[in-house]
C-alpha cells in the first residue's frame, strides 16, 4: 500500500473511522493531522463500538503505530480519558501512540471562550464547544502552548502566566465570567504533561525515518472538506485544514511523499451545526433518513441535518483535495426509497452554478438542480460483493461516478467491517 491520505469529502461524519479501520490493516502508521476532539470517528467490531476523538482509528489493529501530528489540537484531559476508556476495552495504547511535541494544547479558557461566543454572539456557528477555534486562534497568534511546553515547568509557567492574564481580562471584562486561577491551572497541566510525556516525540522525524524504511503511512483526516477553514463554507467551518494538503503541514511530511488521496462520501449528505445546506431534506424525509442512518453526532449527540447527495459540492472536494478514488458509505440507508435525487448544479437569480460557489449568500438561497433516479427497494446490508448489488443501486453509483469523474473503489452497506466490498 502506498502512502495514502483519507479525507471526508462532505461536511464530516462520512464514515472515515470505519474506512480508516479497514485500510489500516495494510498500513504501518496511522496519523491524525488536524482537528481535535471535535471529531468523532466510529469503528464497529462485532458487538463493540469504539468512538475515537483524538486517537487515530488504526489503534484497534494491534501492531499499528498511531500518531497525533503537530496539526492536531489536544485537550489533554479528553486524550487521557480516551486512552483510559480504550484500556478498559482491552486496547492498550502503550508504546503504539505518539504525540507530536509541537501539537497545540487546549486549555479550559479555550473551551469557555468557545461556549461564550456561541452563547452570546448572534451569528452562532454551532461549534462542538470543545475549544477548537480559540486554540487554533492562539496558535496562529503565536501565543499558544504546545505539548513540549507541558513537560518544561519553567516554560509552561512563563507562557501560561502571560496568556492567562489576557484571557482572564477578556473573560471578566467582556463576558462577565470569573476567569481562571493560575496556580490550579498550572498544577493541573503540569500533571497532564507528566502523564503525556511517554507519548511525546519529534513525530516528523519518526515519520521521515518510517518513509525512508518504506513503511506504509495512512493519514486520517478529521471533519470534512466543506468544514476546511479555507475551502469550506466559511465562516461555517472548523478552524483547521481538513483537506489533503493539511496532512503535509499537520504531520511534517512533504507532498512528494504522498501517493494517493482517497475521499469518503456518504451516499447522501449530512451536516451538524449551522450553515448553508442546499440539498437539505424537507422535515418528513429528514426524520426518516435520520432514524434509518442513526444520524446523531458521535461527539455531541446532536441530530445531524440530512439531505440528498450533492455532486456540485463533492466535485469541489475532488478538486481541492486531488481525490484519486472515492469510497461510498451508508448506501444501505437509501434502500427503502422509491426514488433518489442527486444535485448536479445550483440555480440562483437566473444563473446556473456548476462550480461550488464561494458566496455564502448564493449557497443559502440557491435552488439545487436535481436528477432523479429510481430507488432499488431491496435490503443491501447483507451484500458482500459488488456483483450482488441490485442493478438500480449500481446505476446510482455509476451516476455518481460519472458526475464526479472519479473512480468509486469501495462501498459500505453497514457499520461493521464485513459490510464493505470493493467495486469490481
Ligand atoms: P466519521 O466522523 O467520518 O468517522 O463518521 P462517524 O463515525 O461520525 O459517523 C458515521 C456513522 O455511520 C457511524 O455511526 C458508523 O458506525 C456508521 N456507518 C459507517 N458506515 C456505514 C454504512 O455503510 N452504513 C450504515 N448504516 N452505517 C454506517
Ligand atoms: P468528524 O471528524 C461533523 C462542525 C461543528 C460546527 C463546525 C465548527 O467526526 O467528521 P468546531 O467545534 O470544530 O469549531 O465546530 O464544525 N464539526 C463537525 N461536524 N463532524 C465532525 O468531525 C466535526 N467537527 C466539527 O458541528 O458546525
Ligand atoms: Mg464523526
Amino acid at each position: 500500500m502506498p502512502n495514502i491520505v483519507l479525507v471526508g469529502a462532505q461536511w464530516g461524519d462520512e464514515g472515515k473511522g470505519k474506512i480508516i479501520d479497514i485500510l489500516a490493516s495494510r498500513a504501518d502508521y496511522v496519523i491524525r493531522y488536524q482537528g481535535g476532539n471535535n471529531a468523532g470517528h466510529t469503528v464497529v467490531i462485532g458487538e463493540d463500538e469504539f468512538v475515537l476523538h483524538l486517537v487515530p482509528s488504526g489503534i484497534l489493529h494491534k501492531k499499528k503505530i498511531c500518531v497525533i501530528g503537530n496539526g492536531v489540537v489536544i485537550d489533554p484531559k479528553a486524550l487521557l480519558e480516551e486512552i483510559a476508556i480504550l484500556k478498559t476495552k482491552g486496547v492498550d495504547t502503550g508504546s503504539r501512540l505518539l504525540i507530536s511535541d509541537k501539537a497545540h494544547i487546549i486549555f479550559p479558557y479555550h473551551k469557555r471562550l468557545d461556549e461564550l461566543r456561541e452563547l452570546k454572539n448572534k451569528n452562532r456557528l454551532g461549534t462542538t464547544k470543545r475549544g477548537i477555534g480559540p486554540c487554533y486562534a492562539d496558535k496562529v497568534a503565536r501565543t499558544g502552548i504546545r505539548a513540549v511546553d507541558l513537560i518544561n515547568a519553567d516554560v509552561l509557567k512563563e507562557k501560561l502566566k502571560s496568556v492567562l492574564d489576557e484571557k482572564n481580562a477578556i473573560l471578566t471584562k467582556i463576558y462577565g465570567d470569573p476567569g481562571y486561577a493560575f496556580d490550579a491551572l498550572f498544577g493541573e497541566y503540569l500533571d497532564y504533561g507528566a502523564k503525556m510525556k511517554p507519548y511525546i516525540a519529534d513525530v516528523a522525524r519518526i515519520l521521515h525515518e518510517a518513509i525512508r524504511k518504506k513503511k506504509r503511512l495512512l493519514f486520517e483526516g478529521a471533519q470534512g472538506t466543506l468544514l476546511d477553514v479555507d475551502h469550506g463554507t466559511y465562516p461555517f467551518v472548523t478552524s483547521s485544514s481538513a483537506t489533503a494538503g493539511g496532512a503535509c503541514i499537520g504531520a511534517g511530511v512533504g507532498p512528494t511523499k504522498i501517493d494517493k488521496v482517497v475521499g469518503v462520501v456518504k451516499a447522501y449528505t449530512t451536516r451538524v451545526g449551522e450553515g448553508p445546506f442546499p440539498t437539505e431534506f424537507p422535515e418528513d424525509l429528514m426524520a426518516r433518513i435520520r432514524k434509518k442512518g442513526r444520524e446523531f453526532g458521535a461527539t455531541t449527540g446532536r441530530p445531524r441535518r440530512c439531505g440528498w447527495f450533492d455532486a456540485c459540492l463533492v466535485n469541489h472536494s475532488v478538486m481541492v483535495n486531488g481525490i484519486d478514488e472515492i469510497v461510498v458509505t451508508k448506501l444501505d440507508v437509501l434502500d427503502e426509497l422509491k426514488s433518489i435525487k442527486v444535485c448536479a448544479s445550483y440555480k440562483y437569480e437566473g444563473r446556473t452554478y456548476k462550480n461550488f460557489p464561494s458566496d455564502i449568500e448564493v449557497l443559502e438561497n440557491c435552488e439545487p438542480v436535481y436528477k432523479e433516479l429510481p430507488g432499488w427497494g431491496e435490503d443491501t446490508t447483507r451484500i458482500t460483493s459488488y456483483g450482488k448489488l441490485p442493478k438500480k443501486a449500481k446505476d446510482y453509483l455509476k451516476r455518481l461516478e460519472k458526475l464526479l469523474n472519479t473512480k468509486i473503489v469501495l462501498i459500505s452497506v453497514g457499520s461493521e467491517r464485513k459490510q464493505t466490498f470493493k467495486v469490481e
